[in-house]
């Protein structure tokens, strides 16, 4: 077994909670969209401020990009860009790049299974806030990580290290999603049933 089998296997459980906790956000209402865009924003902000220490540019420059594609869409829908509640989420301090590159390379894939779905939205407030969603993927890096991966042994200190740190950052995205509802108090439900 190599180490990209086993990131697959050990995060399956993982990514089918996230899965279910976001399955109920419909990206192409206003109010699925918006939360499917804070906890995004909330897990990612996260790990921009926590989880690297100068040693891999590409996920900086990746993070950076998305959390301020991020602020630009929620700021857009009207909604506060909450970035600060690290300290409710799961800690994380020097993750190992590749956990990192494991899961927000991997996630592009769902994501662009959504964004067909945002693509659908007749409400023109969430076609106006498109910049994290419709953000141009480039496949090649994730095949080029998973074929480096798949050169690497599945056992050892390093795998266990680059597992575990991906099991985190799932754990992020869980706690994340677990508390964005908190933080959309301000949307009038009423609003959404309109639309
Ligand atoms: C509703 C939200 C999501 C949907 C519908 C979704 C869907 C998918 C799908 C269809 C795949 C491809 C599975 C395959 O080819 O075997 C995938 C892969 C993946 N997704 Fe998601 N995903 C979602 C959210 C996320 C999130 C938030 C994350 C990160 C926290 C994530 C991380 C990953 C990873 C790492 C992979 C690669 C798995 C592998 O091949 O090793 N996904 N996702």
């Amino acid at each position: 077994m190599s180490l990209r089998t086993r990131l697959r296997a050990d995060t399956r459980s993982r990514h089918d909670t996230v899965d279910a906790m976001m399955e109920p956000y419909d990206v192409s209402l206003i109010h699925g969209y918006t939360s499917f865009l804070l906890t995004h924003l909330l897990a990612l902000a996260h790990l921009k401020a926590r989880a690297l220490r100068g040693n891999a540019a590409d996920m900086e420059a990746d993070l950076d990009q998305m959390v301020g594609n991020l602020v630009v869409d929620l700021t857009e829908l009207g909604q506060p860009a909450a970035t600060s509640f690290g300290t409710a989420l799961p800690q994380c301090t020097e993750l190992h790049p590749d956990a990192l590159r494991y899961v927000l390379l991997g996630s592009q894939i769902g994501l662009s299974h959504l964004q067909k779905r945002w693509q659908s939205a007749h409400d023109p407030r969430v076609r106006s806030a498109g910049a994290f969603i419709s953000h141009p993927r480039d496949g090649d890096r994730w095949r080029t990580l998973c074929a480096r991966l798949s050169q690497m042994p599945s056992n050892g200190r390093l795998p266990d290290r680059i597992v575990e740190d991906a099991q985190t950052v799932f754990d992020i995205y869980i706690a994340a999603a677990r508390m964005n509802s908190s933080c959309l108090e301000s949307i009038n439900d009423t609003e959404f049933a309109r639309h």
